[in-house]
């Protein structure tokens, strides 16, 4: 009988194969007691269904092939001043649509991005008064399956004050997981790695070296990184967060069940506010038979809208230096009074010297600008900084022409110290600034608790004010690197000017940190969780691994061969060789960094598995040149490379950069190989990677 309807409410254009192909009955658990309409996506790996049960509860359940991965879970809200959406729906029309097409990202991991998915939307009215209408969108793609929830205009609610989204999540399995402990402020937790029914997030509350931490339950953030007994790999993450709050997961350990709980505001008392039509983002749910699909994936991508942003040719890809890390070091500092102000004049014009002759982009200035005095420990952080007022040693406009008769571009700062309202006030004058002096980027920061008091930095009200920055810097020709940022979501589609972010525990880390900085599996972890959600600024290329003299409890827990991989393996628009220049001169390896793209044709994971290692090919879109980057964990590795994705009949040099006799993360991490071989699409060539190393290749025409 469902059949039926849906003949009926077909659009005439759709092709009747893709209806067939679309719609089967489900067998996911409880099925026969329910309505289910099954989508799948255009080649039948993966499917979502609908499901209503005779309470009329809606649902969904997703499979891949015929494996039930997400059983059957209910879908809600609980609302502050209504009557909780849940229950006692009915199904009053559905839709089917499909899209197949290529577009193109102004700079990326690939050109051209391919968005190929079948799409079902559900109306549903409520049974009852007052008869609230919900859509409900789901999408099918190959190597995933998405779905959001909509509220069309209605008399029946004009407005949603929502206290929590009750979407379950009822795993199959007992599945191993790679998570980071839910957190309403930040995402620099370590990643660890359980089975689903061991997951004890509160455990990890407070490591040490982190600013604030909030987990008012057994949570985790997103992207959740799972593996099946089978090898199926599946990412749980959102797409197109706006205005509303960041999802993370409760974790119901006993049942092997998942539920979104928001971020809140103690402040506002509810989780989000929203005005009907309204959207929620989308919940996503990447599939994929290997590790490797879940990094080439660009379905969070494709989840959100084209470009609002017309013109970007302000805007180039770029490696990057900095007066910054002398500051993680304690070598100076970002304030004035200290007496060992970074950010002078001379300093600056010698990090510009430097990155004009060894042909890289920009030089980021931090501590530039006044207010640093009172930073870190302030509760009254209001009115402090200034984002247009230069410390009295430093002549920004002096600076900023020295670089441009260089051809060298400053990159901004902007650290809000975590008072958004002080900067929303100097929004306008700080950015027409730049416009003025010709700076196209900045780097924010939201470094402590946010305020006002009871506002988090991943609540619905906060998302507000990143997003606001975003738009607000579009308009003034201004590309964002926010740190401290809420999470990616795949909005660089749609506002390309958010090209990078932080987000998780960066190389900082390594230079101040008490629990010993990034573990040598750290970046093996995020390369399969944090960085399914988007450009990461991990800021890589520390040559001075030990951080002698300056750091004698710290140091950087991988080899300087793995630094190098780090260009290639971490996708980022600006990608910055954070060492202090000295540490660079008569360095054979950093002609690796002088070499390595930054704009990418298309980007290939070669091999990978969570936590352990990965290898990704790239191919720079400028040149056509390759870069090839691997890295693995605390354990040593053989790996096999063959290079059948070169194009076949051309000869190449490749630039081998490996980790030396006996290199080891701790025990001897700077002894690096350089060598130099012919090789084309027919070659295959064996390596070793040291404990915490790596290999970084450069493959010439
Ligand atoms: C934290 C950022 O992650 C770091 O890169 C920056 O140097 C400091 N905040 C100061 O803004
Ligand atoms: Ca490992």
């Amino acid at each position: 009988m469902l059949r039926t309807i849906f003949y009926k409410v077909f659009p005439m254009k759709q092709s009747i194969l893709i209806i067939l192909s679309a719609l089967i009955l489900v067998s996911c658990s409880e099925e026969k007691k329910r309505y289910s309409i099954r989508l799948f996506s255009p080649s039948h790996k993966t499917s979502i269904s609908f499901l209503l049960s005779p309470g009329g509860t809606p649902g969904y359940c997703v499979q891949y092939k015929d494996q039930i991965i997400v059983d059957s879970s209910s879908l809600g809200f609980e609302l502050k001043e209504t009557a909780p959406i849940k229950s006692d729906f009915e199904m009053i029309g559905n839709h089917l649509d499909s899209l197949n097409e290529n577009w193109e990202q102004p700079w990326g991991e690939q050109r051209i991005v391919n968005n190929h998915y079948n799409e079902l939307t559900v109306n549903l009215r409520e049974k009852i008064e007052p008869h609230r209408l919900m859509n409900l969108i789901f999408r099918s793609y190959d190597d995933g399956v998405a779905f959001r929830y909509e509220f069309p205009d209605q008399e029946a609610m004009r407005e949603m004050t929502i206290l929590e989204e009750n979407t379950k999540f009822r795993l199959k399995e007992d599945y191993t997981c790679w998570w980071a402990p839910g957190d309403w402020d930040i995402t620099e937790h370590l990643y660890t790695n359980s089975l689903l029914s061991k997951i004890d997030a509160t455990k990890k509350r407070n490591q040490p070296s982190l600013g604030q931490t909030y987990i008012p339950d057994n949570a985790v953030n997103t992207p959740l990184t799972m593996r099946s007994k089978d090898g199926l790999h599946i990412s749980i993450h959102e797409a197109a967060l706006v205005n509303y709050s960041d999802m993370t997961l409760k974790v119901d350990t006993a049942n092997l069940q998942l539920q979104s709980s928001l971020v809140g505001s103690d402040r506002l008392g509810y989780k989000a506010k929203v005005q009907v039509p309204f959207k929620t983002p989308w919940r996503m749910i990447l599939l994929s038979p290997n590790a490797a699909g879940l990094v080439d994936s660009r379905m969070i991508l494709n989840l959100n809208e084209p470009s609002k942003v017309k013109d970007v040719s302000w805007f180039k890809p770029m490696k990057y230096t900095g007066i910054w890390w002398e500051m993680h070091l304690g070598k100076s500092s970002w304030d004035m009074a200290s007496g060992k102000h970074g950010a002078t004049t001379a300093n600056a014009k010698k990090y510009i010297d430097f990155t004009a002759k060894n042909g890289l982009g920009g030089v980021l200035v931090e501590g530039w600008n006044t207010g640093w005095e009172h930073w870190i420990g302030f509760d009254d952080r209001e009115g402090v900084f200034d984002f247009v007022t230069p410390y009295a040693d430093y002549n920004l406009e002096e600076v900023v022409q020295y670089a441009h008769s260089k051809g060298v571009e400053i990159i901004m700062h902007h650290e809000t110290s975590s008072a958004p309202q002080t900067y929303e006030k100097q929004l306008d004058k700080a950015y027409a600034l730049m416009k003025r002096l010709g700076l196209h980027t900045v780097k924010t920061g939201y470094v402590g608790k946010i305020l006002p008091k009871g506002e988090y930095h991943h609540g619905q009200w906060m998302i507000n004010h990143y997003q606001k920055v975003i738009e607000t810097a579009a308009k003034y020709q201004i590309a964002v690197d926010a740190h401290e940022p809420i999470k990616g979501t795949g909005l660089q589609r749609t506002w390309p000017n958010f090209v990078s972010r932080e987000g998780m525990r960066g190389q900082e880390f390594n230079a101040w940190s008490s629990d010993g900085g990034n573990p040598p599996d750290h970046l093996p972890n995020v390369v399969f969780t944090r960085m399914l959600s988007g450009p990461f600024d991990f800021t890589p290329g520390v040559f001075n691994i030990k951080l002698k003299p300056y750091k004698d409890k710290n140091q950087v827990s991988t080899t300087l061969a793995q630094q190098l991989a780090l260009y290639v393996v971490i996708y980022s628009p600006v990608q910055m060789a954070c060492d202090l220049i000295e540490n660079y001169e008569g360095q054979p390896g950093f002609q690796f960094i002088r070499d390595v793209g930054t704009d990418w044709e298309s980007s290939k994971t070669l091999a990978g598995e969570v936590g352990d290692f990965v290898t990704i090919v790239r191919q720079e879109k400028k040149t056509g040149n390759w870069f090839l980057g691997s890295i693995t964990d605390e354990n040593a590795r053989d790996i096999s490379v063959d290079f059948s994705f070169l194009p076949k009949g051309i000869e190449f040099t490749a630039d081998v950069y490996k980790d030396g006799a006996n290199a080891h993360w701790d025990s001897n991490p700077t002894s690096l190989q350089i060598d130099h071989v012919k090789i084309n699409s027919t070659t295959k060539l064996d390596f070793h990677l040291a404990p915490g190393g790596g290999l970084a290749i450069a493959i010439k025409k």
